[in-house]
């Protein structure tokens, strides 16, 4: 007797701090529902552009190719950085002679699985956009086609390896072809995370709490637009539905459709790799994920998220961080330039 009263305590005691430091319990998640998510795909391909290994090393070469820019010190991996999660960590990216853009820099991950490119959709895809920050005035600034096929066909390494990429072309280096190399290039930067085990079967790969927290994202309606294997790049909507968004000078859609309606639709973003992928939203506003996810919440969702709600979605979110492919990104050897390749340029 007189031993059980000094065990009970005791006993209780242990027990209560085991209850507190459990996160909320949840049972596992409804099989029907995880359809509408997808394992990352180990490839993103396309018909139209298939990708040969020498049109991916001739991509992976001009993706970190400065001499594609009129001052030769800016590439795509310059606001894409492929070890940082294919971002540069700044809310709007710098260009040329230093100018900022308005909208802050995607990842370069996933992107090529997305229905269209860019926030507002104006490239269909991978190889439509690449061509876009060469001869953007802020980004890289090259003056046209063809300045970027004298650049390239001035390096004989360069000449070899486009020969290698397009073998039935008579004239193989072109802009088109580069951007298809880029292209192909970008149709293999994926990462495999905690969820995409978790979807393939080993329950054990999250956490409880992680797992609860995927059940208040989908309970609040946040994978109605971010679902799929990407979490989201499959539809636009408009952004600020339940409350308006507070910045207005960027219209989104509206600037390409000029259809009314389309007034402040974006492209709803993947949130693959979203807890490395910040700072976040179209203009880059936001630094903090639980920022952002507290402010979806209150702007596209019926009923916002209570806090503890708000800290379990972000704990699922890290399960989105897959690791970086390395070797796949690691950086090529440079063609070297000859006495024609054009110097960089000032203005
Ligand atoms: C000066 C910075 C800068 C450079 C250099 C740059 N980008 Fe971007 N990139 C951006 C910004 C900013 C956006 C978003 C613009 C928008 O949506 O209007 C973007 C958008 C994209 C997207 C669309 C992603 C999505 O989710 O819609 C892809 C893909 C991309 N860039 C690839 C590239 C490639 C390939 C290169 C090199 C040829 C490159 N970028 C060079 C800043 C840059
Ligand atoms: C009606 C569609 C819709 C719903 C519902 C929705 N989102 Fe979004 N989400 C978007 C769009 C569109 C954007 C891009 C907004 C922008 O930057 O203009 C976005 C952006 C985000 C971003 C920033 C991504 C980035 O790369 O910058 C996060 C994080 C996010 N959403 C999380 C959530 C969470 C959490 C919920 C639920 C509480 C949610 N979303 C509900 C459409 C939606």
């Amino acid at each position: 007797m007189q031993k059980i009263h000094t065990i009970l305590p005791l006993l209780l005691l242990v027990l209560t701090a085991c209850q507190k430091a459990q996160p909320p319990a949840v049972a596992e998640i409804d099989s029907d529902f995880l359809k509408n998510f997808q394992v990352a795909p180990a490839k993103m391909e396309s018909d139209k552009n298939p990708a040969t290994e020498a049109k991916v090393n001739l991509g992976r070469v001009l993706y970190y190719e400065e001499r594609l820019s009129k001052s030769q010190n800016i590439s795509c991996n310059t606001c894409h950085l492929l070890d940082k999660y294919g971002v540069d960590g700044t809310p709007t990216s710098t260009g040329f002679k230093g100018q900022k853009g308005g909208r802050n820099a995607p990842t370069t991950y996933f992107a090529a699985g997305h229905i269209v490119q860019f926030w507002d959709g104006r490239a269909a895809d991978v190889e439509e956009q690449a061509k876009g920050p060469v001869l953007n005035p802020i980004e890289m600034a090259m003056t046209d086609a063809s300045s970027v096929e004298a650049t390239l066909r001035s390096m004989p390494e360069y000449v070899e390896m486009f020969k290698k990429a397009f073998p039935d072309a008579k004239q193989p280096v072109t802009f088109d072809n580069a951007a298809l190399a880029i292209g192909a290039f970008e149709r293999g930067l994926v990462t495999e995370s905690r969820w995409d085990h978790y979807l393939k079967g080993h329950k054990d790969s999250i956490t409880p709490e992680e797992k609860a927290g995927f059940v208040a994202f989908s309970k609040a309606g946040c994978a109605s637009c971010h679902n799929g294997a990407y979490v989201g790049g499959r539809l636009y909507t408009k952004v600020g539905i339940k409350k308006a968004w507070p910045k207005q000078d960027d219209l989104g859609r509206f600037a390409v459709t000029k259809q009314e309606h389309q007034k402040m639709v974006f492209k709803v973003p993947s949130l693959r790799n979203i807890d490395k992928t910040g700072p976040y939203f179209h203009d880059g506003s936001v630094a903090q994920l639980e920022e952002a996810v507290k402010m979806m919440s209150e702007m596209q969702t019926e009923k916002p998220l209570t806090e503890p709600e708000v800290v379990a979605v972000v704990a699922w979110m890290k399960t989105l961080t897959g690791d970086i492919p390395a070797d796949y990104i690691k950086k090529p050897a440079m063609p070297a330039a000859t006495a024609q390749t054009p110097k960089p340029q000032a203005d």
